[in-house]
C-alpha cells in the first residue's frame, strides 16, 4: 500500500501495532523500569506510572501520530509544514536530536548484556552472581569498552546492510518467547522464600515511599518506555493509513509495553528481597539492579541455559530498538541535509562511537569526571529523558494548541477513531500538560544542581 507521495506505509493496523510495539519494548522496560520502580517508591511508583501512561502518555501517543499522518513527514519537516517560523522548527529538532544522545548510552547497556550472554554462554554464568563481579566488570575500560562496541557494531551492521526487515522477522517471533520466558522467571522470583515482601513493595502503593522524585522519574520512564517525545511516533504516524483506528492500537501498545515492564518488574524486585536483603540500599543500586539480581535468580534456578536464553531475547529486544533509534537518527540527516544513507550513517557511527565510549569509561578511567554528580551514563540518561523530553513533549503541546489548533487534530483523530476518550484528550492537552511538564523540568533541574532535595 502506497499513499499519493510515494511514501511507504505500514500494511494496515497490525504493522503499525508491531512496529510501535517492537520500539516501545527494549531495555526500557527490562533493565530500567524496575530499577526506577525499586529505588523511587515500590507500588507507589507503579501507581502514578500507570496514571502517566493513561493520561499523559496517551494524549501524547495520539497527538504525534496524528501530526505525523497530517503531515506525511518526519520531525523535523512535520514542525516545519505547519509554519516557517524559527521556533516551531526549533521544536521539531529537539524532538530528532533525542535519539542520537540516547542510542550511544543504550548501546553500552547493550553491551553490559552482551557481557552476560558471553558468561552463560562460555559456562562462567555463575561467577557473575557473585558479589562485586558487575563491579569489577564496569572497573575495566576494555572489558566495558569491548562490548560497547559489539553491540554498537550490530546496531550498525543492520543500519548499513539494510536487513532491517530480517531482524524485525526475527523479533516478532523473539518478542513473545520473551514475555513467555519472563512469566517463567517471575514465577520462580516470587516464590522465593523472603521474595513475598517485594511482591508487596511492587504492587502495593504506600504514599511513605512516595516523594515528588516519584512523579518526576516515573514521568521520564513513561517518555522512555513509549518511545515518546523523540519524534519517532511522528516518524510512524506518517507511514500510518487513516483506515488505522489510532485511539485504539494506542491503548493496545500501552497496555502491551506496560505489561511487560510489570512483568519485569515482579521478575526483578522480589528477587532484591529474596537475594539481597530488600533494604534501601539494596533497592537502590540503579542501572545494575538487573545485572546483580538475576544472576542470583538464574543461579537457585539451577541453569546455565536460561542465562544464556534470557540474555538472548532481551539482547534481541535491545537490539531493534537500538536500530530504529540509530534509523531515526540517520533519516533526519538525510531527510533534512539531503544527505546520502552512507554518509549519515557514517556520521551516526561516530557520534554513538564518541559518546558511547565516554559513558564506559565514565565507570572507570574517567570516574572523576562526575558532571552533576553522576557517572557519565546517568548524566546522558538523565539529559535526554528529565531535561530534553520534557521540553520536547512541551514543544509538540505547543505545536498542537497554539499552531495546529485542537479541533484540527481532534478531527484528524476522528477521521479513523470513535474518539471515546476525547475529554481526557482535551483535558490533558488543555491544562495538565504543560502544568506538570514545567514542574517537572524546573524540580529535575533545581534536584541536579543541589538547590532542592525532592
Ligand atoms: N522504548 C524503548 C525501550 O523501552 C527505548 C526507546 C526510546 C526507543 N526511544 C526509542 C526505541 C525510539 C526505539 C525507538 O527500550
Amino acid at each position: 500500500m502506497k499513499q499519493e507521495s510515494g511514501r511507504g506505509s505500514f500494511s494496515g493496523k497490525l504493522g503499525y501495532v508491531l512496529a510501535t510495539a517492537g520500539s516501545a519494548v527494549g531495555l526500557g522496560n527490562i533493565w530500567r523500569f524496575p530499577y526506577l520502580a525499586a529505588k523511587y517508591g515500590g507500588g507507589a511508583f507503579l501507581l502514578v506510572y500507570i496514571l502517566l501512561a493513561l493520561t499523559f502518555g496517551y494524549a501524547m501517543i495520539m497527538s504525534e501520530t496524528a501530526i505525523g499522518r497530517m503531515t506525511g513527514k518526519s520531525p523535523v519537516s512535520a514542525f516545519g509544514s505547519f509554519s516557517r517560523k524559527r521556533l516551531v522548527r526549533a521544536g521539531g529538532w529537539i524532538n530528532a536530536v533525542i535519539p542520537m544522545l540516547i542510542v550511544p548510552y543504550y548501546s553500552v547497556i547493550g553491551g553490559w548484556v552482551c557481557r552476560y550472554l558471553w558468561a552463560y554462554l562460555s559456562g562462567e554464568g555463575g561467577a557473575m552472581a557473585l558479589d562485586g563481579s558487575f563491579e569489577g566488570f564496569l572497573g575495566s575500560p576494555v572489558a566495558t569498552e569491548l562490548c560497547f562496541l559489539a553491540f554498537a557494531a550490530m546496531t550498525m551492521a543492520v543500519i548499513f546492510g539494510g536487513v532491517r526487515n530480517g531482524i524485525e522477522k526475527v523479533s516478532k517471533i523473539m518478542m513473545p518467547l520473551l514475555a513467555v520466558l519472563t512469566l517463567v522467571v517471575v514465577g520462580f522470583s516470587v516464590t522465593r522464600p523472603g521474595a513475598l515482601a517485594g511482591v508487596k513493595y511492587f504492587l502495593i502503593p504506600d504514599f511513605r515511599n512516595f516523594s515528588l522524585m516519584t512523579v518526576v522519574s516515573a514521568l521520564g520512564q513513561m517518555f522512555y518506555s513509549l518511545s515518546i517525545a523523540m519524534g519517532i511516533l511522528i516518524t510512524f504516524g506518517s507511514y500510518t493509513g487513516r483506515d488505522v483506528d489510532i485511539e485504539r492500537t494506542t491503548a493496545q501498545v500501552e497496555v502491551f509495553d506496560t505489561a511487560i515492564a510489570v512483568l519485569a518488574g515482579l521478575m526483578v524486585i522480589p528477587a532484591v528481597f529474596a537475594f539481597s536483603g530488600g533494604d534501601a540500599a539494596a533497592l537502590g543500586k540503579g542501572p545494575s539492579l538487573m545485572f546483580v539480581t538475576l544472576p542470583r535468580v538464574f543461579e537457585s534456578m539451577g541453569g546455565a541455559w536460561i542465562g544464556v536464553l534470557f540474555f538472548l531475547l532481551v539482547l534481541m529486544a535491545a537490539l531493534t530498538s537500538s536500530v530504529s533509534l540509530a534509523e531515526t537518527a540517520c533519516a533526519t540527516f538525510e531527510d533534512e541535509l539531503g544527505w546520502s544513507r552512507p554518509k549519515a550513517a557514517a556520521l551516526v557511527s561516530v557520534i554513538l562511537a564518541a559518546l558511547g565510549s565516554l559513558s564506559c569509561l565514565g565507570f572507570n578511567v574517567m570516574a572523576h569526571v562526575a558532571p552533576m554528580g553522576m557517572d557519565i551514563l546517568s548524566f546522558f540518561d538523565f539529559l535526554t529523558n528529565s531535561v530534553m523530553m520534557p521540553v520536547a513533549a512541551a514543544a509538540t503541546i505547543l505545536l498542537v494548541l497554539r499552531v495546529i489548533g485542537m479541533d484540527n487534530i481532534e478531527a484528524e483523530i476522528s477521521r479513523s477513531s470513535a474518539f471515546r476518550r476525547r475529554g481526557v484528550y482535551r483535558f490533558v492537552v488543555k491544562y495538565l500538560a504543560l502544568a506538570l511538564l514545567a514542574v517537572i523540568l524546573v524540580s529535575s533541574i533545581c534536584d541536579a544542581f543541589g538547590l532542592i532535595h525532592i
